[in-house]
C-alpha cells in the first residue's frame, strides 16, 4: 500500500498559451487535478504536444497556471511571495533531456551552483562537502574537476542529477531524462534515479515518451492527451495495466504510434521495482510523511 498523503497536489490547474496568428489561446493544460504521494515514482506519458512538459513545469511554477492551485509539501506555491517561492523551489529539483549544464564550469562548480544561489553564506568547505556527497550518490566523485565537454551523455545527466540534489530536494522533476541517451546509458541513469528515490526518499515525477522507462522506473503513470489526464494507473508487477492503458490511449490517439515508442516496448512485461520505505524521513525543507511498502 502506498501512503497517498499528497506531497504534490494540483487542483484544477489550467494553462493557455497565446500563439501568434491565433485568435484563441492554445489550451496546453486543461483542468488537471492530480495528487502525488511522498516517495512515489510517478510517470507522465502521452504523445508530443499533449502537455506533459507544461504540466511538469506547473509543479514548480516555471509555468504559472491561469487557473487552479499548486501545492507542494503543504505550501500553496501560487500564493507565495517571490522570495518564499524561491525557497520552496529549493525543495524541487529538475533535470532536462539536454542536461543544461554550464559548459565553461567544472562538474564541481555546476553542482555547487544552486547551493551558492540558495545559501550564499554557506562556507566553501561546506559547499565542497555537499558537492562531493552528491557526486558520490551519482558515482562521479572522480570527475569533480572535469568540464562537461569531457563527459559522456550519461555522465552529464548524472551531473545534472547531482546538481538537482544539492539543495536536498524532496521532489525531482524529470523531463525526458533519458531521451538523449542510448539504452545502456539510460539504464545507468534510471538506476541512479531509482536509488535516490529508495535511499533518499526523493519523489520522482518523470515525463517520458519511452514506455520502457515508465515501466522500469514508475509505480504509477498518468497518460495525457490534449492537455488532460485520460488515464491514471498504478502499475502492477506484470505491467499489464500499462499495456492496457496504452492500447486504450492508442485507440484514442493519445499516443502517437511512432516506431520508437513501439520499439521501446519489450515483449516480456518487466516487473515494477519494489518500493522500499525511504531510510531518510526528511529531505530538504519539506516533510516526508511516513509511507508504507507495496507490491
Ligand atoms: N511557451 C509556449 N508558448 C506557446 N505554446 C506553447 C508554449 N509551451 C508549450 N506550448 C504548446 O503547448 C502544447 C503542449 O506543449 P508541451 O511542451 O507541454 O508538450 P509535451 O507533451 O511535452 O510534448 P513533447 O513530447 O513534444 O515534449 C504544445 O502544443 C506546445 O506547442
Ligand atoms: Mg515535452
Amino acid at each position: 500500500m502506498i501512503d497517498r498523503t499528497p506531497l504534490i497536489r494540483l487542483a484544477s490547474v489550467s494553462k493557455r498559451f497565446t500563439v501568434p496568428g491565433r485568435r484563441v489561446p492554445f489550451q496546453a493544460v486543461d483542468d488537471v487535478s492530480l495528487d502525488i504521494g511522498a516517495g512515489e515514482r510517478f510517470g507522465i506519458i502521452g504523445s508530443s504536444g499533449a502537455g506533459k512538459s507544461t504540466l511538469l513545469r506547473l509543479i514548480n511554477l516555471l509555468e504559472k497556471p491561469d487557473a487552479g492551485r499548486v501545492q507542494v509539501g503543504g505550501k500553496e506555491l501560487t500564493t507565495l511571495s517571490r522570495r518564499d517561492l524561491r525557497a520552496a523551489r529549493s525543495g524541487i529539483g529538475m533535470i532536462f533531456q539536454q542536461f543544461n549544464l554550464l559548459q565553461n564550469a567544472t562538474v564541481h562548480d555546476n553542482v555547487a551552483f544552486p547551493l551558492s544561489i540558495q545559501r550564499p553564506r554557506l562556507a566553501r568547505a561546506d559547499i565542497l562537502a555537499r558537492v562531493l556527497e552528491c557526486l558520490a550518490v551519482v558515482g562521479l566523485t572522480e570527475k569533480a574537476s572535469s568540464y562537461p565537454a569531457q563527459l559522456s551523455g550519461g555522465q552529464k545527466q548524472r551531473v545534472a542529477i547531482a546538481r538537482a540534489l544539492a539543495t536536498r530536494p524532496a521532489v525531482m522533476l524529470c523531463d525526458e531524462p533519458t531521451s538523449a541517451l542510448d539504452s545502456e546509458t539510460t539504464r545507468s541513469v534510471l538506476d541512479v534515479l531509482a536509488d535516490i528515490n529508495r535511499r533518499l526518499g526523493v519523489t520522482l515525477v518523470v515525463v517520458t515518451h519511452e514506455l520502457s522507462v515508465a515501466r522500469t522506473l514508475c509505480e504509477r503513470v498518468a497518460v495525457m492527451a490534449d492537455g488532460r489526464i485520460v488515464e491514471d494507473l498504478v502499475l502492477d508487477r506484470s505491467g499489464d495495466r500499462l499495456e492496457t492503458a496504452i492500447s486504450r490511449a492508442n485507440r484514442r490517439g493519445a499516443l502517437a504510434p511512432a516506431p520508437s515508442i513501439e520499439g521501446a516496448l519489450p515483449v516480456e512485461a518487466r516487473p515494477v521495482q519494489r518500493v522500499e520505505a525511504p531510510t531518510q524521513r526528511r529531505v530538504g525543507g519539506l516533510p516526508l510523511p511516513q509511507r508504507s511498502v507495496h507490491v
